[in-house]
């Protein structure tokens, strides 16, 4: 039997904020996808040249902000002079890169659940999911469920274990290497994160037998969230929470 710290989790969880709505991973997003309704919103952190957490998807700017460059090679001052709205809308002109802290403390205004998405900068790992949980345990009040903290990157959730072993981690798998199992053992996983694209229900099957919730990303077509929880999956990543939350629930 395999024991885990409580999590209560929501069946439809924002995806980078609502992202076919508003610009990814930004301050904007987030409340976008509160206003639909959703109650937890999933982002992606990473670090600045100078070390400094921020949200941001790609390993470069080019994408989603007027910019362009390597996150890697840009200190936080530079960052911050990018447009992160512009490029999704005219609406949106203006919408910075927000800070982790930025970001937690909106989270908290509009009393949302979280997914913090450790993704680091190639070489990275460690040193941007100690800064994560430093920052985001710094500010997580005491009476407040913890987030869910979530990677791609073993090595960032062996970090994440180590830092803040009584909170939460999500193992999120793309390709399902051979050692999936041993490897969420390992890092002691509370739920497992999967690309629906690639699993079936053989595969969920596999996940759930393991006693952990089983999440899926990045869910989109009402049809296919409401064929994922029948078989199983407690929670889906959606750009669209507007069109998933009705089906789904919160
Ligand atoms: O955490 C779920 C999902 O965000 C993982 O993929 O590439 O959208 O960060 P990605
Ligand atoms: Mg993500």
């Amino acid at each position: 039997m395999l024991s885990f710290p409580q999590l209560i989790l929501p069946k439809t969880i924002g995806h980078r904020g609502a992202r076919a709505y508003a610009p990814e991973n930004t301050l904007a997003g987030i409340r976008v996808a509160a206003d639909q309704g959703a109650r937890w919103v999933e982002v992606d952190v990473k670090l600045s040249r100078d070390g400094v957490a921020i949200l941001m998807h790609d390993d470069d700017v080019d994408r989603t902000t007027d910019g362009q460059g390597a996150v890697a090679s840009m200190d936080f001052a530079e960052l911050r002079k990018l447009d992160a709205g512009v490029r999704f809308g005219p609406d949106f002109a203006g919408e910075r890169i927000p800070t982790l802290e930025e970001t937690l403390a909106l989270v908290f205004e509009l009393d949302l659940g979280i997914n913090l998405e450790i993704k680091p900068c190639p070489g990275r790992e460690v040193e941007t999911a100690r800064v994560t949980l430093e920052v985001a345990r710094a500010m997580w009040p005491a009476d407040r469920p913890p987030p869910l903290i979530s990677s791609f990157e073993v090595p960032s959730l062996e970090t994440a274990r180590d830092v803040a072993p009584d909170w939460p981690r999500g193992y999120l798998i793309d390709r399902r290497p051979d050692d999936w199992s041993a490897i969420a053992d390992r890092i002691a996983a509370t739920t497992i994160n999967i690309n629906q694209s690639r699993e079936d229900a053989d595969t969920i099957a596999d996940y759930l037998a393991t006693g952990r919730p089983v999440l899926a990303y990045t869910v989109n077509d009402p049809v296919k969230a409401q064929a994922l929880v029948a078989l199983g999956v407690s929670s889906v990543f959606t750009d669209r929470p507007r069109d998933i939350l009705p089906v789904l629930g919160d």
